[in-house]
């Protein structure tokens, strides 16, 4: 398994260029299934999960073309995925690979909306929680689908189409909200959605929906309308640049000192995340490339966060935040709303000399003078760049293990801070 050696106190200077949007890539890659036409995606970032979401779909008969390199294509080009779901040979989607990555359980709605039929196997839960689809089955129900449960499968029926309905969500959930918007596109009749997610990629995607000829209204709200129709078309669609990694790095940046501009970021994605490290004693601004972070030699202060549904300062971001602020001037403190058991990286920053107590979904964070690097293990996406974070900083040789988890969602992460004078190595192992 590879590792990342990184050696800290570099400041970090230059620019980073963000990737198109993970979160926004993996729902739009099942939405072809809703058409027989192709779907071309743009600015698709070159991520594990990206590649695994082609093989998932691949099992259904789902032909995916990308495109090579093309003269002038800048080093961190998006690439290109031609994407064709003309014949569906198999809505079966298997646990060996739903388990690998849960977003995949999401083609569940545009199979039973497309061929009356879908068996997609319970994903399970990760390391952050149990994970329940308990929503995304009840919008499915609400849109007219029969759902039974059979050997660890949703088996879920519509013989003679979805029909129009409306879902109210108990609790704000991303992943229901994509399910009951690809589900009501193509139902007879009218749906409405409440409570609904209200994160930039939702929004996202319901763009690229309307440009695939479905009527959505209100995607971005908490009340969307969507009027079903008959079928879909092909389309074309750029992906959103990705807010989590615009926000990863500014905080790279904010705890190694330093100036650097993160190209085609877009501030108006992660507001409450800006406004937060400005309070922490970074300089934010926006330029027209995207998002100009700066820290001088001046200490960090502590902040107090809670995570919530976008727009509020989202769970993606929150261990990233606790690594930042390990090194702040006095006590921070972090509550953590949106998941269970979202705090696995506690004990590995504490390998390198953080302060952290912890009370159930609350994190108090003591600031501390000196980290000092030493071997940690990598547990989930997020938690495992925390820890990059935090190396950044620290005194001498961090070894972090296991970073598949970060291929997940960074992309050619190392490059892109070596590239800004960090002393960071991949170590194929
Ligand atoms: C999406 O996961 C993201 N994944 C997550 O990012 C993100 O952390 C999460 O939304 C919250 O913003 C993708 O977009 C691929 P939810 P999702 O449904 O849709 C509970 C990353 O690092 N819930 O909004 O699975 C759930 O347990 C990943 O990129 C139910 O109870 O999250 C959680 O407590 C990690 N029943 C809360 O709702 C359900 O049926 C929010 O979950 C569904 C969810």
């Amino acid at each position: 398994m590879d590792r990342i050696r990184i050696v800290g106190g570099q400041p970090l200077h230059g620019t980073i260029p963000i990737s198109g949007a993970k979160n926004a890539t993996l729902p739009l890659m099942i939405a072809s299934l809703l058409t027989e036409e192709e779907l071309i995606l743009d600015n698709v970032p070159r991520l594990a999960d990206v590649a695994l979401l082609q093989r998932i779909l691949g099992n259904h008969g789902v032909d995916i073309m990308t495109n090579g390199k093309r003269p002038g294509d800048s080093a961190y080009q998006g690439q290109t995925l031609k994407i064709s779901a003309a014949h569906i040979i198999d809505t079966t989607a298997p646990y060996e690979l739903v388990s690998k990555m849960r977003a995949s359980f999401w083609v569940i709605a545009p199979l039973v909306a497309r061929m009356g039929e879908a068996r997609v196997s319970m994903p399970g839960g990760c390391a952050i929680g149990t994970r329940p689809v308990d929503l995304l089955i009840m919008a499915l129900e609400q849109l007219g689908a029969t759902i039974e449960i059979d050997g660890g499968y949703v088996v879920a029926k519509a013989k003679d189409g979805l029909r129009g309905g409306e879902v109210v969500f108990p609790k704000v959930t991303v992943g229901g909200t994509h399910t009951a918007l690809m589900a009501a596109a193509l139902a007879n009749g009218t749906s409405v959605i409440e409570n609904a997610a209200r994160e930039p990629e939702i929004r996202d995607v319901a763009d690229c929906l309307n440009k695939m000829g479905a009527r959505i209204s209100g995607a971005g709200t908490s009340r969307i309308i969507i009027e079903g129709v008959p079928r879909l078309k092909g389309a074309r669609h750029s992906v959103l640049p990705d807010r989590i990694e615009t926000g990863t790095y500014a905080m790279a940046v904010a705890m190694t000192g330093g100036d650097v501009t993160l190209q085609g970021a877009r501030p108006d994605l992660l507001q409450a995340a800006l406004d937060t490290l400005g309070e922490a004693g970074a300089k934010v601004s926006t330029t027209n490339a995207g998002i100009r972070i700066a820290r001088n030699g001046a200490g960090l202060m502590p902040v107090q966060v809670t995570t919530e549904p976008f727009p509020g300062f989202p769970t993606d971001l929150q261990a990233q935040l606790m690594a930042l602020m390990t090194r702040a001037r006095g006590t921070s403190r972090i509550t953590e709303t949106i998941f269970e058991n979202r705090f696995m990286h506690v004990q590995e920053l504490a390998r390198l000399g953080a302060r952290i107590a912890l009370d159930g979904q609350n994190a108090t964070i003591e600031g501390v003078d000196v980290l000092k690097g030493a071997p940690v293990m990598a547990t989930d996406l997020r938690a495992s760049v925390s820890l990059v974070i935090a190396a950044l900083a620290a005194e001498g040789e961090t070894m972090v293990n296991r970073v598949y988890h970060l291929d997940r969602g960074f992309e050619r992460l190392e490059d892109k801070l070596s590239a800004c004078g960090a002393d960071i190595t991949r170590i194929a192992g």
